[in-house]
């Protein structure tokens, strides 16, 4: 999963990466001093993490190498290291712990409480915990469908498959300049209320949940975004 894919992924992004950035910067930003420590689980090529502002202390965990050697040519002030956020333990706590674009999705639901856990071992007293998901309703409503996008030169197609037991297959081709790469990315899907339970199982007794742009939140949103505190 993203080996091929990891050279293409800023490319086809769009400005999800900006919109995630803005939106950490927001809820970290609530209090206290600006300058923030932020653990990124799942931070992929560091899309997200570059555009944090420069004085913040940064450490991201992926668990691809592809993905983080893309991360580490930006030489960015960050630390990037290869992990499975299932089973972090770096030892040390962060203003921020954010698993963006629908990383979650990536583990069986099965897996979302050690995530959880993971995200609660390494937020400071007072820090917040911000993630996003792909819904149940979004996933299944997408099944079947295939998307196609061009930007820059770079042709996308997407199709996902509904392969059962709450499992979604992403296959995505990619052609830009000659080149096609194919790769097949698996989501899962749960219902939110089981997310509820499973953050409040973790310690995180507030938590607040968006669909964000007003879109309302429930199993048929798109996606749906946690702010969660303990
Ligand atoms: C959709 S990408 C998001 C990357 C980044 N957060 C962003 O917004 O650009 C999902 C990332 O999660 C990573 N990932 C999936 N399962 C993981 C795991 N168990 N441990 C660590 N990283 C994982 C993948 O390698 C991939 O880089």
């Amino acid at each position: 999963m993203y080996s091929d894919f990891a050279p293409f992924y800023d490319v086809v992004q769009g400005g999800a990466a900006e919109a995630f950035a803005g939106w950490i910067e927001r809820h970290a930003g609530e209090s206290g001093p600006s300058r923030r420590s932020v653990l990124e689980l799942g931070c992929g090529t560091g899309a997200v993490l570059e555009r944090l502002p420069a004085n913040w202390t940064k450490v991201g965990v992926d668990v691809s190498p592809e993905m983080l050697e893309i991360a580490r040519i930006k030489r960015m002030d960050a630390e990037f290291l290869t992990a499975d956020i299932r089973s972090l333990s770096l030892g040390r706590t962060f203003d921020v712990v954010a698993c963006v674009y629908d990383t979650i999705n990536h583990l069986p639901g099965s897996d979302w409480p050690s995530v959880f856990a993971t995200a609660a071992a390494h937020l400071a007293d007072g820090g917040v915990f911000l993630f996003d998901m792909n819904t149940l309703g979004r996933l299944r409503g997408d099944a079947g469908e295939e998307h196609t996008t061009e930007a820059d030169g770079t042709m996308v197609s997407m199709r996902i498959r509904d392969v059962g037991d709450d499992r979604y297959d992403w296959h995505v081709r990619i052609e830009r300049a000659g080149t096609v790469v194919e790769d097949t990315i698996s989501e899962y899907a749960i219902a939110l209320s089981e997310v509820g339970a499973m953050l409040e199982d973790s310690g995180f007794t507030r938590v607040e949940v968006s669909g964000g742009r007003d879109q309302p939140v429930g199993d048929d949103a798109r996606r749906l975004f946690f702010v969660c505190r303990r």
